[in-house]
């Protein structure tokens, strides 16, 4: 088993291992003296492992119940934290009962703002069952759900006590869910690693490496967050990518292309920019393009630069302070650059 102790204000531990999931109770039971466990799960995870999870805390002496979010990001609202907080009143749960997550993304980041929030905070065991919820949003405290308005608009850091990672609950999910974690896997080697990356490049399968992915991002994620709890600093750097990957998501009105796709797209196109702007070693941008095609991400935007930044100078206008670019000096190493609004247009579109 891999153990990652993550030091934020109040530490916890992040541990890994296959098989994990038929031990809940004993792992849980060791963070809480909770007399009841709920369980957070989705309409697509419940069938699958919510049994097993709900087994396992009842055999080490917790009272369980399950709710079942319906699935999908469009059921990431205000609607679905008043169904839980009604749930947990109606199984009449206190301050001392534990909250459990179980589920991807959507899942932690509701039944996390939830355990923030339902009698001004409880107990939260995440046990995340995507790639991307196992190596990115289980990991870090930032809980929350959508508005009208804006994705994740609305939130709250909260810690988890305890992070549960089984690595075999990828074996369920689709090759396309697959590539998208695959996206900040290449991301947390583009800004942390080297060494990682040329590992992933001779990979022969992610599933029969889960373990080492995983606990890799996972280190590399509790550093930074135990370094920036808060997100003042050195967290930003998680946004490599992101800034033009948000901005491809939203011109395909986050249907067109996922997360993981427009995140590989941004990666390569900022690292390419950032290379004829002699601010990234040359190559960068080809060893993030020929990671991207491997795991079976795109690499081309289907927009032109000039859309993209009238949707990032669109999305910054408020902030005078122009836009926050993460680049890369090489593979490996990141670093922050402020580009003013006039900066970031000749960045752009100048080198297209
Ligand atoms: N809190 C953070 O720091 C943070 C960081 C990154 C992303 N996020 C959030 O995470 C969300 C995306 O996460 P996601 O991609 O996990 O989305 P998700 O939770 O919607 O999961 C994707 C799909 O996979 C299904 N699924 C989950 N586990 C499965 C399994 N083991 N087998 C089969 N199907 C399974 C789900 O039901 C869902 O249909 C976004 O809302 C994003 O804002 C949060
Ligand atoms: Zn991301």
């Amino acid at each position: 088993m891999q153990t990652i102790k993550v030091n934020t204000t109040k530490p916890y531990k992040i541990i890994i291992e296959k098989g994990l999931l038929s031990r809940t109770g004993e792992e849980v039971r060791q963070v809480t003296a909770a007399k009841k466990a709920v369980i957070i799960t989705d309409s697509n995870v419940a069938p699958l492992y919510a049994k097993t999870v709900a087994a396992s805390l009842e055999n080490c002496g917790f009272k369980t119940a399950v709710f079942v979010l319906p699935a999908g990001e469009e059921n990431k609202n205000i609607a679905a934290i008043e169904g839980i907080y009604n749930f947990l009143a109606e199984n009449g749960c206190n301050r001392k009962d534990v909250l459990v997550a179980l589920g991807g993304g959507v899942t932690g980041d509701l039944a996390g703002f939830a355990a923030a929030t339902y009698m001004r905070g409880i107990d939260l065991v995440q046990i995340p069952t995507t790639l991307l919820a196992q190596t990115d949003s289980s990991v870090g405290g930032k809980t929350g759900f959508n508005l009208t308005a804006g994705k994740n608009l609305a939130g709250a850091f909260w810690q988890p006590k305890l992070v549960i990672i089984d690595p075999n609950t990828l074996n369920t999910l689709t090759a396309a869910l697959i590539a998208d974690g695959m996206a900040e896997v290449i991301k947390y080697g583009c800004i942390k690693n080297a060494d990682f990356l040329q590992k992933l490049l001779a990979l022969p399968s992610v599933i029969d490496a889960a373990e080492e992915i995983i606990t890799e991002c996972v280190q590399i994620k509790a550093d930074i967050v135990a370094a920036d709890e808060f997100e003042s600093g050195q967290r930003m750097l998680l946004n490599f990518g992101h800034t033009l990957g948000h901005a491809v998501e939203k011109l395909s009105d986050y249907s067109g292309c996922s997360h993981g796709q427009a995140v590989a797209i941004g990666m390569v196109q900022i690292a390419r920019l950032a290379e004829n702007a002699g601010l990234t070693k040359p190559g960068t941008a080809d060893l993030i393009e020929k990671l991207c095609l491997k795991f079976g991400l795109p690499i081309a935007s289907p927009y032109k630069m000039q859309e993209l930044l009238g949707t990032i100078a669109l999305d910054k206008k408020s902030d005078s302070k122009g836009i926050n670019f993460v680049l890369l000096k090489k593979p490996g190493e990141a670093f922050v650059k402020n580009f003013s609004f006039k900066q970031t247009e000749d960045f752009l579109l100048n080198a297209e």
